[in-house]
């Protein structure tokens, strides 16, 4: 066992790092503002750097790095910009992943490729109004009808939705199947007949990212765009989570380190009682708990992206990381806002907006309480 860093994942964390702070940093709080998700920025710029699919084989577009790779690159995005780190997280793990994992070859080189290119944005659709935590709970239907099924209802909270090409949405194949038993995935493109956007969430954190409601009305598609084995859509979703959640782990870690790092900074040019803040005690030992935190929280998404590259079982430490991470990135955001005093609540420092992006990361891809029912099941089985 060691704990260092490959010269791959140095030049990897420098080179985002460096990214973030020049071209997504400027921008960034009229972005926020106008919840403007900037493609070009936040996504294309993304693909010219081997970002969109870094994880999936050369041969499908990818850059065949792992996903201690892909930890690193968003939680460099998140560290400037959650927004930026969502996109990329959402449309790797949730839109691509489990084309690569469970998808035909051919579904493998019509939709993968151009997802992996970063030609097209992808999105996860399972969260319905009434289907949050309980996913099993489906209520949109897939009927078959010849040579393609038909798809009717609705989803809610979709990442990158309005803006994503390729969407993976679960639907109910069985009506009379119980449960999660009948649910199947299917590959639907943007502009399918009878495909349309509705509400744009306005929210309290990640502006810049999209989170839009989509509608299937009589909506066509190929029988060829079912995802994996029919009826079993909600064991693909699950599977599809446990990756998802080293992203949003990452994502978490991002906020954490990107507020750390800006209280370290504050601390050393402020001055109260003519001393800078770094020379109080408490400021101090507050430093120590967060960067302890952070480092702990880091170790975690590194075990399970570890495990998830070596192709080991790593769902009970992905939730693990996701849950232990996002409640580090909302415990740091809120201590830092009281190290920058009033200044800290203003918009003048982005710690603010820091402290509003961490708050989804303990709700979405599972809340922590459901993550403690997928870790506790584990342990109990
Ligand atoms: N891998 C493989 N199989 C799994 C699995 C996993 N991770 N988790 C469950 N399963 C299997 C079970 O083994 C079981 O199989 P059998 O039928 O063969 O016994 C089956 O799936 C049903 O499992 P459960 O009985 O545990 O199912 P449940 O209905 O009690 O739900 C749950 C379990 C963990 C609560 C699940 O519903 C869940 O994870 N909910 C949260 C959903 C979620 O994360 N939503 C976020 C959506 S994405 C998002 O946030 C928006 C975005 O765009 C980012």
């Amino acid at each position: 066992m060691h704990f260092d860093l490959t010269d791959e994942h140095k030049v990897m964390r420098q080179m985002v790092r460096e990214f973030a702070e020049k071209e997504i940093s400027p921008g960034i709080q009229e972005r926020d503002e106008s919840e403007y998700f900037d493609r070009t920025i936040m996504f294309d710029r993304l693909a010219e750097l081997g970002l969109t699919g870094i994880v999936f084989p050369e041969k499908y577009g990818g850059a065949e790095a792992d996903y201690i790779s892909y930890a690193i690159a968003v939680e460099e995005l998140s560290r400037v910009c959650a927004s930026t780190g969502v996109t990329l997280s959402a449309h790797l793990s949730l839109g691509a992943n489990p084309i690569y994992e469970f998808g035909t070859e051919e579904q493998k080189q019509r939709y993968l490729k151009p997802l992996a290119a970063g030609d097209k944005l992808g999105a996860f659709a399972l969260t319905e109004s009434s289907a949050g935590s309980d996913a099993g709970g489906t209520k949109t239907t897939a009927t078959r009808d010849g040579k393609q099924w038909i798809l009717n209802g609705s989803k809610i909270f979709t990442t990158n939705g309005g803006d994503a090409d390729t969407y993976i949405v679960f639907a109910r194949s069985d009506k009379e199947a119980r449960k999660h038993h009948g649910i199947s995935a299917y590959i639907v493109e943007k502009d399918t007949p009878g495909f349309s956007f509705g509400k744009k969430e306005s929210k309290l954190g990640i502006r810049a990212s999209s989170t839009r409601e989509l509608v299937f009305e009589n909506c066509k598609i190929p029988e060829e765009n079912l995802l994996g084995t029919e009826n079993e859509g909600f064991k693909l979703g699950m599977m599809t989570l446990d990756g998802g959640r080293i992203g949003i782990a990452a994502q978490a870690l991002g906020i954490a380190q990107g507020a750390f790092d800006a209280a370290v900074q504050y601390m050393k040019e402020r001055t109260q009682f003519n001393k800078p803040l770094s020379a109080f005690q408490a400021l101090q030992f507050k430093i120590a708990d967060m960067a302890t935190q952070i480092e702990a929280a880091r170790l975690l998404i590194y075990q399970s992206a570890y495990k998830a590259s070596n192709k080991q079982s790593f769902g009970k430490e992905s939730a693990m990381a996701k849950m232990y991470a996002s409640d580090v990135a909302m415990q740091v955001t809120t201590d830092v806002i009281q190290i920058f005093g009033g200044y800290g609540f203003t918009r003048d420092f982005p710690v603010e907006r820091m402290f509003r992006d961490a708050k989804i990361t303990q709700i979405y891809e599972g809340t922590n309480e459901i993550q403690r029912i997928v870790i506790s099941s584990a342990l109990l089985r």
